[in-house]
């Protein structure tokens, strides 16, 4: 038990509450009171009535709270990443990578290559924590060190949060209730209200409304990213997340991206989608499986950004042109396909 543990433990329930609104969610949940004992003198103070009627013991109770406070401070020590660097490892013909790649919070950075360059490959890195362990023999150090072996358990799943073009459910349970889960999981306040936010925001970007009731494995795969897209910018707690293609997601990209952005997170995506690759502020050419080299988007090309975008809302207005059913017969020209010609 680390000593930051026993403290919570120790210190009046109103102080730690202060810190951690969560407690009192956690208190209530077990038919508790705020109060101004600490979590083991409530424990003690309560009756073998009391035990008795809530069906539980103190012993029980007091693990419970040792678990609970845990992962307090579990899901704050993992938000605290100031760096994280990729040492360089080996390409395909294992020749030695050019760069290496130091990425932090606030950082949108892209992986462009060709088809089965190694992107994936470095997403897979980084979320593996590699440590030479790899078939690109990399090395991911976070804060300027190696994560020990009791990091990678303890935290695998908190660190990174990964969006893929397959997402799809296998659970049995509703929208809200597998949000509300996650929510509470991470100790959320208002769990309730931030979950209807993330409804709200996946419908934004889907397109394709779903309802806090439906069946997660009803959702199409659009919907899911878009599902977990607005999961991960509002109760996720990971601090680095990883995008592997969702360009042509059925989600609205621009919009996700940005979404992503604001919460001050590492963020790295694998993309061919020029678009999303000008709007990062880097990107990192992958080459034969190796790192070959990190360029920053210029300010000339962030020029250039503009023309992509509007090549690309024509692209968007015949995408809807033809989602909504209808039919170029009697289009002369591509110019204005906004035009509700019927
Ligand atoms: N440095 C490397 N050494 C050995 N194998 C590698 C290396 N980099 C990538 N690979 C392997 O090459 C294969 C293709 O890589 P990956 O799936 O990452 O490509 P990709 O760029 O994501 O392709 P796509 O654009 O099609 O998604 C994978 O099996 C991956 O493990
Ligand atoms: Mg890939």
């Amino acid at each position: 038990m680390s000593r930051t543990l026993e403290q919570l433990l120790c210190q009046p329930l109103c102080t730690v509450s202060k810190h951690y609104p969560a407690v009192s969610d956690f208190l209530a949940a077990n038919g508790l009171d705020l109060s101004d004992f600490s979590f083991e003198d409530l424990v003690r103070s309560l009756s073998d009535e009391w035990f008795a009627g809530a069906g539980t013991t103190p012993d029980v109770l007091l693990e419970d709270g040792a678990a609970f406070f845990a992962g307090l401070l579990g899901a704050e020590s993992i938000r605290q990443i100031e760096s994280l660097e990729v040492l360089s490892g080996f390409d395909k013909a294992g020749c030695p990578e050019a760069c290496s790649l130091m990425l932090k919070p606030g950082d949108v950075t892209c992986i462009v290559g060709p088809t089965g360059s190694g992107k994936s490959r470095l997403l897979a890195d980084i979320e593996w924590l590699a440590c030479g362990d790899t078939p690109t023999r990399r090395t991911v150090k976070l804060n300027g060190s190696m994560p020990d072996d009791s990091f990678r358990s303890s935290h695998s799943g908190r660190l990174v949060a990964q969006i893929t073009q397959n997402m799809n459910f296998v659970l049995d349970m509703n929208v809200s209730d597998f949000l509300l889960m996650h929510a509470r999981s991470r100790y959320l306040e208002n769990a309730e209200d931030v979950v209807s936010e993330v409804i709200d925001i996946a419908n934004d970007l889907s397109g394709e409304s779903f309802r806090a009731d439906t069946p997660v494995t009803f959702l199409s795969g659009g919907q899911s990213r878009a599902l977990m897209i607005a999961d991960v910018a509002c109760i996720g707690r990971a601090p680095v997340v990883l995008i592997d293609e969702i360009e042509n997601a059925g989600t609205d990209k621009r919009r996700a991206l940005e979404l992503l952005i604001q919460r001050d997170k590492i963020v790295l995506m694998a993309t061919h989608d020029p678009l999303l690759i000008l709007q990062a502020d880097r990107r990192v050419v992958i080459r034969n499986g190796g790192m070959s080299a990190i360029l920053a988007t210029n300010d000339h090309e962030r020029q250039l950004l503009r023309q992509l975008e509007e090549m690309d809302s024509s692209i968007q207005q015949a995408r809807s042109f033809f989602r909504s059913g209808k039919s170029l017969t009697g289009v002369e020209s591509l110019g204005n396909l906004s035009d509700n010609r019927e």
